[in-house]
């Protein structure tokens, strides 16, 4: 098997624009001895991962044109749709490119020291704007730990992410995670919090590795849905918003339009952006009632570079009276914390 030539042909056609199928890609794989579905997947992934993080880090285009070239390498990729036993019992699916570079650019720093934190990292594709060498990942997946491995990490790890080593509470600047979607056999408590979903308790995870002045950006299944009083709908997703409320400033939760923009990456499941800047010194406030940004789907490429607005300045609350709208918002939910808090 020749994984490194495969590889490298994967990525001199992607530059070309070639376009491949799921028959082709697999006939090419074979030619170079991969004959494993699951392999042809990883590897596959791992030209585009590799390409899009050439373009994310080449100096001579601005912000604006790099998320312009990746989102055409997007539009060329194959369908990555071998759903293969591997991809469904560890939920794999990977995020599209575009968005890995709007939430990796998210959380980029200032300080040209600062580190950064994927706690369930597949093939590194979340990670793409951050600088290899200030970036600790780390992965559950065999194959996709060794195509970590290959790449020059700062660190690669083998933890479950449920179980992050304490010696990173609150050590890194930004954090990104796309944790997989799924129930945990057992409710974890966040605090006073019950925490009953796989991927919230990962992200949760994932939020006490962030510095209380860092960034965080968190990819996580569906979309909000609402009550008839606007507020979120009773249940899990209802506690979950409510704790990132309570302790973080969370600047927007983008609800992605999965057929639109997530396709390419053998799954059409709608999906939320949360970007988050910074931990609440006094926390307080629950999750606001429904508003129109939180409840405007993001449905093409050009509507979420707008939407994270990495060129606009800190809050999507531009002007004050917007701020003091969503606090006054956060402090009327909070009002009815209580009986949220255990479901
Ligand atoms: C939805 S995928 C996202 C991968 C990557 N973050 C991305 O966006 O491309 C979730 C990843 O979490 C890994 N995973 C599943 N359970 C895990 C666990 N308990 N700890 C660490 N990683 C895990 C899976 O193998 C998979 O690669």
């Amino acid at each position: 098997m020749n994984k490194q030539g495969y590889i490298s042909k994967v990525r001199s056609e992607l530059k070309s624009e070639v376009k491949h199928n799921k028959t082709s890609i697999e006939k090419l794989a074979s030619s170079f001895g991969i004959k494993n579905k699951n392999l042809v997947k990883e590897y596959t992934e791992l030209a585009i991962v590799l390409n899009a993080r050439e373009v994310a880090h080449n100096n001579e285009l601005n912000t604006y044109q790099k998320y312009q070239e990746i989102v055409a390498l997007y539009n060329s990729q194959v369908n990555l749709s071998m759903r293969t036993s591997m991809s469904m019992l560890m939920q794999q699916y990977s995020t599209a490119s575009p968005i890995s570079f709007l939430a990796s650019s998210y959380v980029l720093n200032k300080n040209p020291k600062a580190r950064y934190f994927e706690p369930s990292a597949g093939n590194g594709l979340l990670t793409i704007a951050l600088p290899y060498k200030q970036t600790t990942v780390n992965e559950l997946d065999d194959v996709r730990l060794e195509n970590l491995k290959e790449q020059p990490f700062a660190k690669v790890h083998n933890f479950d992410a449920l179980q992050i080593p304490h010696t990173y509470d609150r050590k890194f600047e930004g954090v990104v995670t796309n944790p997989p979607f799924g129930s945990l056999s057992e409710p974890i408590f966040f605090g006073k919090f019950k925490i009953k979903g796989l991927e919230q308790a990962m992200s949760l995870k994932a939020l006490q590795t962030m510095k209380d002045s860092g960034k965080c950006a968190i990819i996580i299944g569906g979309h909000t849905a609402w009550d008839e009083q606007g507020r979120v709908k009773a249940g899990k997703n209802r506690i979950f918003l409510n704790y990132l409320y309570h302790f973080y400033n969370v600047e927007d939760i983008i609800p992605i339009n999965g057929s639109k923009l997530y396709s390419r990456q053998g799954t059409s499941f709608d999906t939320r952006l949360i970007l988050i800047n910074g931990a609440k010194e006094h926390p307080e406030g629950a999750s606001p009632l429904k508003n129109k940004l939180h409840s405007t789907v993001v449905n093409t490429h050009e509507e979420l570079w707008e939407r994270v607005g990495l060129e606009r300045s800190k809050f999507k609350a531009e002007s004050s009276k917007d701020k003091d709208n969503l606090l006054i918002q956060e402090l009327e939910a909070e009002a009815i914390i209580i009986i949220q808090l255990q479901g």
